[in-house]
């Protein structure tokens, strides 16, 4: 697969998923703002992948600075880093990377030296990005495991290579399977109304050879209904403590279908997707975008003018509709509360 996200010398590259699967193509942002644009508009989305991006952003920011003292460049950094958390509120990757690159501003900014503060933000963001790639193997072989020796599964949205730095989570987990040798052919809901099933998750896996079936998205519950397919997997944008899952649009309607027909409903996600502040899903930041997603087919009207729309971006599994966590320090269950603390706070493999 291509790289999602690219540090080079005159930017941050981004794989411009706006075109795809029409066209390959890379947009260079070449300051922090234009990373911040490139996250703003989609160019690249995906949590890790946004997590990865905006720490490329924030590390290109303060290495362009002008700033001649550490004060000057703190307070700048503080404007990098408001300006790219502004960018998209759900997936809490974004604020787990900010939070991070400033941490290592921090423990660098103690050296005095503003070089040497430079170079550690570059280090940094390069060391987010390919941790990103060798959790997706992590979280892909724990996962791998679950799913069953051959037949269907069933993902929404893009939980792939192009989600993250690389490999991806929900299809980690069907790739790590598939390098085991299951015969796994997968259904991807089309998810309207971005279309990242139909765009983005069938333009990667036929790069791989995995045998993939785009359906529309309310053709998920005749296909788990019908017995074919073994395992739901999908990725998520925040995992509160409880264990409720923010995903994609359209992920709850199929987790209760999924629970209806006896279906395991399977999470892929790194534990830097958790966000143990939150109780319970009812307090994650549903992001709400423009009605023209909905209203509009690649520029085409397809509804009376001047409707009424809603269009969040995300939605809320409650946690009795996880089978499992699959995070890259093991498989969390029911209870989620304390499964999760355990995984997060260093233990491994399988939790109760
Ligand atoms: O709006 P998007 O395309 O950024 O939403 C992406 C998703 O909902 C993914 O399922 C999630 O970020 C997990 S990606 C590994």
């Amino acid at each position: 697969m291509l790289p999602t996200v690219e540090w080079t010398d005159e930017g941050v590259k981004l794989l411009d998923q706006l075109q795809l699967p029409a066209t390959v193509t890379y947009r260079l942002c070449r300051n922090y703002q234009e990373v911040a644009e490139g996250i703003r508009e989609m160019v690249v989305r995906g949590a890790p992948a946004i997590g990865v991006t905006a720490a490329m952003g924030a590390a290109l920011g303060v290495v362009q600075s002008p700033a001649r003292d550490m004060a000057a460049l703190r307070q700048e950094f503080a404007g990098i880093r408001a300006t790219l958390a502004a960018t998209r509120p759900t997936a809490v990757n974004l604020f787990w990377a900010l939070e991070r690159m400033n941490q290592t501003f921090e423990a660098a900014a103690a050296s005095g030296d503003l070089g040497e503060v430079r170079r550690r933000m570059r280090e940094e963001a390069l060391a987010v990005c390919a941790e990103d790639i060798a959790i997706n193997r992590a979280i892909g072989r724990y996962g791998a495991a679950l799913l069953p020796a051959a037949g269907e599964v069933l993902t929404h949205c893009n939980a792939g290579a192009l989600a993250t730095a690389g490999y991806g989570t929900a299809l980690g987990v069907i790739r790590a399977a598939v390098e085991d040798g299951k015969a796994l052919r997968v259904l991807a809901d089309e998810t309207r109304p971005y279309l990242q099933g139909a765009r983005l998750t069938a333009w990667e896996l036929q790069q791989d050879g995995i045998p993939t079936t785009v359906i529309t998205d309310n053709m998920a519950g005749h296909f788990l209904h019908s017995g074919r397919v073994g395992a739901v997997v999908v990725g998520a944008d925040r995992i509160a403590a409880n264990g409720d899952v923010a995903n994609k649009i359209g992920t709850y309607s199929v987790a209760v279908l999924a629970h209806e027909n006896g279906v395991p409903f399977y999470v892929a996600a790194p534990l830097s997707t958790l966000d143990l502040s939150l109780a319970s899903g009812e307090q994650i930041p549903i992001e709400q975008r423009a009605a023209a997603e909905v209203t509009h087919l690649r520029g085409v009207p397809i509804t009376p003018e001047g409707v009424a729309v809603a269009n969040p971006a995300f939605d809320v599994t409650p946690n009795r509709y996880v089978t499992a966590i699959i995070t890259e320090a093991g498989v969390a269950r029911a209870p989620y509360q304390a499964s999760l603390a355990a995984l997060a706070g260093g233990a491994r493999g399988q939790s109760a």
